[in-house]
C-alpha cells in the first residue's frame, strides 16, 4: 500500500511560531515573484495595493505599482457607455486577470486558476503545501507506475505528487534559477522564490498575523502575573485560618 499523494514539507518562515514575525525584504521579494510570475495567471483579489505600504513601501512606490499594473481595472466609457478599462489607484483591489470564468477556463485547459488572496489559510498546511507544489513538480514515482501501470498525465496537465490529484492544469511555474533578478539582490533559486513568494501569501491571508502573536503574548504574560496576584491574595487572606 502506497500513498501517492504526498504531504507537504514543512517550510521555515519568519512568520512561523508564536514569536514569529514577518521578513520585510522576503515579502517584498514575494510580491516580486508573484508580480512577475503568478500574476499571470492568478488574482490576489482581497488585497488592495495601498496595503502594500505594509511591505515597507513608500506611498510614491505603491503609486506607481497601482499605475504601472498591466491588468486594468474594468471600468466604462463615460462618452459612449460601453465597456472600458482604466489605470489602478493605490485604493484598488488587485484586478481580476481574466474578464470572466470562460476566459480564465480557455486560457488553462479548462481548469480556473484559483485567486491565491487566501490560499495558505484556503488548503490544510497552506504555507507547507504552496512551497512543496512549486518545488515539487517531477516525474511519477517507480513506485506509482508499478501498482499503477496505466498511471497517465493527460495532454494539458502536469504531474505534481503535492496536489490531491496528482494531475493538475498548473504548467511549472519556477523552472530555472535567476528567473526573477531580485531588488535587493538575493540569489533567486527556485527554492527562494517558491519560498518568498509563500511567504507573502502568508501575509495576504493574514496581514495582521503580527497583532495577533503580539495580543497572544501579552494575554499570556498578564495570565501569569494574575495568577501570580491571585495565589498572593489567596495567601494572604487564608494566612490566619488553620
Ligand atoms: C493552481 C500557485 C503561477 C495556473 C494553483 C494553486 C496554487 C498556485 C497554490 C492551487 C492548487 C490547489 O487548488 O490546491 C501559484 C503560484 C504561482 C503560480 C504561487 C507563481 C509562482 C501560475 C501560472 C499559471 C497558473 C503562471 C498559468 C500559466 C494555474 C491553474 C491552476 C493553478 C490553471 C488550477 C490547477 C488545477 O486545478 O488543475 N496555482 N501559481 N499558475 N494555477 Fe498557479
Amino acid at each position: 500500500e502506497h500513498e501517492f499523494h504526498l504531504k507537504p514539507k514543512p517550510v521555515a518562515l519568519a512568520s512561523n511560531g508564536i514569536f514569529g514575525k514577518f521578513d520585510r525584504q522576503q515579502l517584498q521579494r514575494g510580491f516580486q515573484v508573484y508580480k512577475e510570475v503568478c500574476a499571470a495567471c492568478h488574482s490576489i483579489s482581497l488585497v488592495a495595493f495601498r496595503d502594500l505600504a505594509a511591505l515597507g513601501y513608500s506611498e510614491a512606490e505603491v503609486k506607481a505599482i497601482a499605475n504601472q499594473w498591466t491588468t486594468e481595472q474594468p471600468s466604462v466609457n463615460p462618452e459612449t457607455g460601453e465597456a472600458a478599462t482604466r489605470k489602478n489607484l493605490p485604493s484598488d483591489k488587485f484586478p481580476h486577470v481574466y474578464p470572466n470564468e470562460v476566459a480564465a477556463r480557455a486560457a488553462n485547459n479548462n481548469a480556473i486558476p484559483p485567486d491565491l488572496s487566501l490560499m495558505t489559510k484556503a488548503r490544510p498546511d497552506g504555507a507547507a503545501y504552496v512551497h512543496s507544489l512549486l518545488t515539487g513538480y517531477q516525474q511519477p514515482s517507480a513506485e506509482l507506475m508499478k501498482e499503477f501501470p496505466n498511471f497517465a498525465t493527460p495532454e494539458g496537465l502536469y504531474f505534481n505528487p503535492y496536489f490531491p490529484t496528482l494531475n493538475l492544469a498548473m504548467p511549472q511555474p519556477l523552472v530555472s534559477d535567476g528567473q526573477v533578478t531580485y531588488a535587493d539582490g538575493t540569489n533567486a533559486t527556485v527554492d527562494q522564490m517558491a519560498k518568498d513568494v509563500t511567504a507573502f501569501l502568508v501575509w495576504t491571508a493574514e496581514p495582521k498575523l503580527e497583532a495577533r502573536h503580539t495580543a497572544g503574548l501579552a494575554s499570556v504574560v498578564f495570565l501569569i502575573i494574575f495568577i501570580a496576584l491571585t495565589i498572593g491574595a489567596y495567601k494572604s487572606v487564608w494566612r490566619n485560618v488553620k
